[in-house]
């Protein structure tokens, strides 16, 4: 059991039962990772043909109800400012596009995918997603404003980026709440304490489910190197800089914490100086300014937050 004291390694005392049978049970993990839902997939492949149309994904999507119930609650959102409410897909596919709608479903698809069974023991959900929105909805922003990444992409990476969190801690609760407790005690980096304790990190994982399901290149890059910014391919390397400093800036704002949100210094971080070489305009820009202009963002993030979730 543990104890809460910590052997000269690093480990919390009695956890090493545990840990070694996780690496045991970590390649179960991986072998396990549920397969890709069919209307993602369909999904996927329609958004990867240049000659989709409108009427093709919204064919797709009206094939699952609940999926379609989220796409109007998605375009009805303040997040969208639509000037009227729609009320059908195919309005709501016309009003937001092929692409957008496509990835609205793609990111609600993969959460529903592996959302933990009614009951189960899982880190708090509402936080993690909280945390998701807010970066995806803060690396839109800064996409717009240096005009940096794909647009079209952007939003989702952010959305997607921490899902390795998910599978972890739905695999493997227990010492996944170890985790937990030892970033907040020790202000580790989380990466550093799923490093520490399980040998591997919700980056890797869950670029691993990413390539897996086939997601586009840019939002596989963008959860396995989102804390690795400058190992990313070049191709994909400024989407995942604004990705992964619009994860720093969701905890500067309070969405979610990653273990060491008192010590973030934005300018220093790895993301801001990759984004600074691939965009002069980032060098430039007033961070205080950012940070506070970000306040106007809360309520859009509460909302989609509750709507992806409910
Ligand atoms: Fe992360
Ligand atoms: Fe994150």
């Amino acid at each position: 059991m543990f104890t809460g004291e910590i052997d000269p390694a690093g480990i919390p005392i009695g956890m090493v039962t545990v840990i070694t049978d996780f690496a045991k049970k970590l390649e179960t993990v991986i072998n396990f990772i549920p397969p890709i839902p069919v209307v993602i997939m369909e999904l996927l492949h329609a958004l990867d043909d240049e000659n989709t149309n409108m009427n093709t994904i919204a064919r797709i999507i009206a094939k699952d109800p609940p999926m379609s119930m989220n796409v109007l609650k998605v375009a009805n959102s303040a997040f969208y400012r639509l000037a009227n409410k729609v009320a059908t897909v195919d309005h709501a596919v016309s009003m937001l596009g092929v692409k957008e709608i496509g990835m609205i479903c793609v990111s609600c698809g993969a959460y529903q995918a592996l959302k933990p069974p009614a009951n189960a023991g899982t880190f708090d959900l509402q936080e993690f997603w909280k945390h998701s929105v807010a970066t995806g909805v803060i690396a839109k922003k800064i996409c717009r404003e240096l005009a940096v990444g794909d647009r079209n992409t952007i939003y989702f990476g952010g959305l997607l980026h921490d899902i390795g969190k998910i599978v972890l801690d739905r695999f493997a609760h227990e010492v996944y709440r170890i985790v937990m407790q030892v970033t907040h005690e020790e202000c580790l980096p989380m990466i550093e304490a799923e490093k520490r304790i399980i040998g591997e990190s919700h980056d890797s994982i869950g670029g691993l489910i990413m390539e897996r399901w086939r997601f586009p290149v840019a939002l596989v890059d963008v959860t396995r190197y989102h804390h690795s910014v400058s190992r990313c391919p070049e191709l994909t390397r400024p989407t995942v800089a604004v990705c992964a400093l619009a994860d720093e800036l969701a905890r500067i704002r309070c969405f979610g914490f990653g273990g060491d949100k008192s010590g973030i210094v934005l300018t220093e971080t790895e993301a801001f100086r990759v984004l600074s070489e691939v965009s002069p305009a980032a060098s430039s820009v007033d961070v205080f300014r950012l940070i506070c202009d970000l306040e106007a963002a809360d309520d859009e993030i509460v909302e989609m937050e509750r709507i992806l979730t409910g």
